[in-house]
């Protein structure tokens, strides 16, 4: 009797523990007078997260619900509170201005036993600035020229492909078409190999990469948790990347690199830049060199970062054009007048053609692949004008997709409009209202070249075919739950006219 009298007592003192504790994590925004929504246990606000509810939906409804009440709001993912920021000043500061205070994400990463996770996106800390500031010449103007007739090459291909396809078929699903043309362009710049997804449709490089982005290893209540307790998954030797995915870049890094050595082969691609790195010393120390393994983990970056944002870029953007037949029309003229004045499709033609930029730019607007942008203070942070302190610790989350869709900020936002981005009109609008590459010093490394392969692949789309609408084109657009980059949920077809040269 007396035993069972001890159990029950352990258990009332365990389940007030969790309660007391529940209580106490619940009440968190609530008792420094944060506008958040009622959390429900276990989940805080996160139930049905990513399966009922996208990752977009849900931030734009906080944003909607609280935006104009206070400059951020509370949200609970479990028990762990995060901030989401709703003004565009206090945005600015977290950004740029106290970027010292917000220089991670703090996302979970393990060099160990899952080396391809240890990436420029997750490292922190001086292990981040080390890693950046030795990837940045990577994406120099200069190495940019370099690779554009690598990527013009590429685009040829694309041509070719859709010319063979076009002859069986009017209607075309492009997705699937666009993620394999720049799959085979960040494969080509940054492992240095000609994947040819385009031609071979069983590619592994288009297996392991899709897979990469569209099976994680772990669903996102998973990995919030691990972002939350690294320490112990560490420990535990928790891994990010499938085994079969992280072999496959690993081997493909390495024998790349055995190859080039072996043979002296120099490419003045990503890849060369990389071994010119580890080459100043490979003892793991990031403030020296680069390791094989922290090579492969940049790459891996490269090429899941490069490839879906910029093929749903371009892929948007085909779409609008086929809804705005004449937005269409003078981005084509536009390019038909670059050619005229250069004479042939050169880097410099192609930076010549600011209507298209505007296009780009509009597009990414309306789709930013990645819908939020995420960063953790590194110590207690007292919000400018107010009492309200951002612990340390405290992750807070820029709601992109929701601010580039506020009727406030862009008129009609719905509305697919280029005009928005013409030189006077930006200069009308507060800087945080397009974030599309985030801001900052951590902003994307990439964006020279993220917007040069998108540019080039639509300036080859639109000199050669017209796009329009068929009876499958998905309208409205219904976007996938994937929380990782922004995209369409299922295939997006369009009717696909050839151009013919006389009517150029
Ligand atoms: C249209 C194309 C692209 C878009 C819209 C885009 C957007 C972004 C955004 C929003 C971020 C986070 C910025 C922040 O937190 O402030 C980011 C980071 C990053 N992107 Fe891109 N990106 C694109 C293409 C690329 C490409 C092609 C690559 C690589 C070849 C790339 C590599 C990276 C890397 C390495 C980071 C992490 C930077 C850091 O933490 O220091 N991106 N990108």
């Amino acid at each position: 009797m007396s035993v069972l009298n001890g159990l029950v007592a352990v258990l009332i003192i365990l389940v007030s523990v969790i309660y007391w504790y529940l209580k106490k994590s619940f009440s968190y925004w609530q008792s420094r007078n944060i506008p958040c929504n009622e959390p429900l246990i276990p989940y805080g606000n996160i139930k049905g997260l990513g399966k009922i509810i996208s990752f977009v939906h849900f931030t734009q409804t906080y944003y909607t619900q609280f935006k104009g009440t206070s400059k951020f709001c509370g949200i609970y993912f479990f028990t762990r509170p995060i901030a989401l920021l709703l003004d565009l000043d206090l945005i600015k500061h977290i950004l740029v201005k106290d970027f010292a205070i917000f220089n991670d994400r703090s996302f979970y990463y393990n060099e160990k036993d899952d080396p391809l996770s240890a990436h420029l996106v997750a490292l922190d800390g001086k292990k981040w600035k080390e890693v950046r500031s030795k990837l940045t010449p990577t994406f120099s103007s200069g190495k940019m020229k370099y690779m554009f007739p690598t990527i013009t090459a590429i685009g040829d291909r694309l041509i070719d492909y859709l010319n063979d396809a076009n002859k069986l078929n009017d209607v075309l699903e492009m997705k699937n078409i666009l993620a394999r043309f720049t799959m085979d362009v960040i494969g080509n710049c940054a492992f240095g190999i000609e994947c040819n997804t385009l031609k071979d449709i069983d590619n592994d490089f288009y297996r392991m990469g899709r897979m990469a982005i569209q099976k994680p290893r772990h669903n996102p209540r998973i990995s919030f948790l691990l972002n939350d307790y690294k320490r112990l998954a560490r420990f535990l030797g928790i891994k990010t990347i499938r085994d079969e995915v992280s072999t496959f870049f690993i081997d493909v890094v390495r024998n790349t690199i055995g190859y080039r050595e072996k043979n002296n082969i120099q490419r003045n691609d990503f890849m060369d830049l990389l071994i010119k790195l580890k080459n100043e010393n490979n003892d793991g120390d990031v403030s020296k060199g680069l390791t094989v393994n922290q090579i492969a983990a940049q790459s891996f970056l490269f090429f899941v970062a490069g490839y879906e944002t910029s093929s749903t870029t371009m892929l948007f953007t085909l779409y609008e054009l086929a809804l705005n037949q004449d937005v269409q029309k003078k981005v084509r003229h536009e390019i038909q007048n670059a050619m005229r004045k250069h004479g042939e499709f050169t880097y410099e033609m192609m930076m010549d053609i600011p209507y298209l930029e505007q296009t780009i730019k509009e597009t990414l607007r309306k789709y930013p692949p990645f819908t939020t942008l995420r960063r953790t203070a590194q110590r207690d942070y007292k919000v400018a004008d107010s009492d309200i302190v951002i612990e340390k610790g405290m992750s807070v989350v820029v709601p992109v997709f929701a601010i580039h869709n506020d009727p406030d900020y862009y008129e009609n936002p719905e509305i697919y409009n280029p005009d928005r981005f013409s030189d006077e009109e930006m200069k009308k609008r507060h800087p945080m209202t397009w974030l599309a590459f985030g801001e900052g010093p951590r902003n994307c490394i990439a964006l020279r070249f993220g917007m040069m392969q998108t540019r080039i692949g639509l300036i080859t789309l639109l000199s050669n075919f017209e796009f329009s609408t068929c009876s499958q084109t998905p309208i409205p657009m219904i976007f996938s739950s994937s929380p990782i980059v922004l995209s369409p949920k299922d295939g997006v077809y369009f009717n696909v006219k050839p151009i013919k040269t006389e009517e150029i």
